[in-house]
């Protein structure tokens, strides 16, 4: 089993960090709270709903967004048009849902081109602007400064910041770094889940 034993209650504005090693069932665990992957016991509660059993979609239009690991994109779709086919999907109907979210994640000079042309860390950064379309009510953000460089892993920072102070989503990030952990730290309701073999640890911050 990729996970057991995890019991978490996050309020609005909760800031949840999880670390572990590589195969501690970190990804495992953002999949099952998005509906990438369905749990075979527990449940998962969404404003008294129990959700486990939705699909992503439904998930998705209930507040519930994730950024992956390793993005999956169209690489033929402009930045745009990736960004404009999020909120038909979501029925967000004006284009500031999708150009808010852009130009926070510094990514407004790179509309018209296609998503195969951008770099690594660009990629993170749409992949992150497309979690925020819709302002969902919980953001999970897995390793979205892996593989980037300062300049990217600031404007992660300063997004996720952003979107907390605007409306107080609860994010969950699975990251190693520690300067963006300690960015995160100092929101008031900071909490942090080690994890090791699927289950909790009481291994303190890395
Ligand atoms: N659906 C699944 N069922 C059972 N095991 C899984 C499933 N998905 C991943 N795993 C296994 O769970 C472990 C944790 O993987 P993962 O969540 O990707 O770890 P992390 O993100 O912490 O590196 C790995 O050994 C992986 O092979
Ligand atoms: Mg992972």
């Amino acid at each position: 089993m990729a996970c057991n034993d995890v019991s978490v209650t996050l309020g609005r504005g909760a800031v949840l960090a999880i670390t572990g090693p590589n195969g501690s069932g970190k990804t495992s665990l953002l999949n099952l709270i998005a509906g990438d992957t369905l749990p075979d016991t527990g449940t998962i509660v969404l404003d008294q709903m129990r959700i486990e059993r939705w699909p992503v979609h439904r998930r998705r239009r209930n507040g519930v967004s994730r950024s992956y690991q390793r993005p999956v994109l169209f690489d033929e779709w402009t930045v745009s048009e990736t960004m404009q086919f999020a909120c038909d999907v979501l029925g967000c109907e004006s284009r500031s849902a999708w150009e808010v979210p852009l130009e926070l994640c510094g990514l407004g000079e790179v509309r018209d081109a296609s998503v195969g042309e951008l770099t690594h860390a660009e990629r993170k950064l749409i992949d992150l602007a497309l979690a925020i379309v819709g302002r969902p009510q919980v953001i999970l953000v897995d390793e979205p400064c892996a593989g980037v460089g300062e300049a990217a892993q600031q404007s992660i920072i300063a997004a996720l910041l952003f979107c907390h102070t605007a409306w107080q989503p609860i994010i969950v990030v699975v990251e190693h770094r520690r300067e963006v952990l300690r960015a995160l730290m100092a929101l008031p309701q900071y909490v942090h889940l080690g994890l090791r073999d699927g289950v909790p640890t009481e291994e303190v911050m890395p």
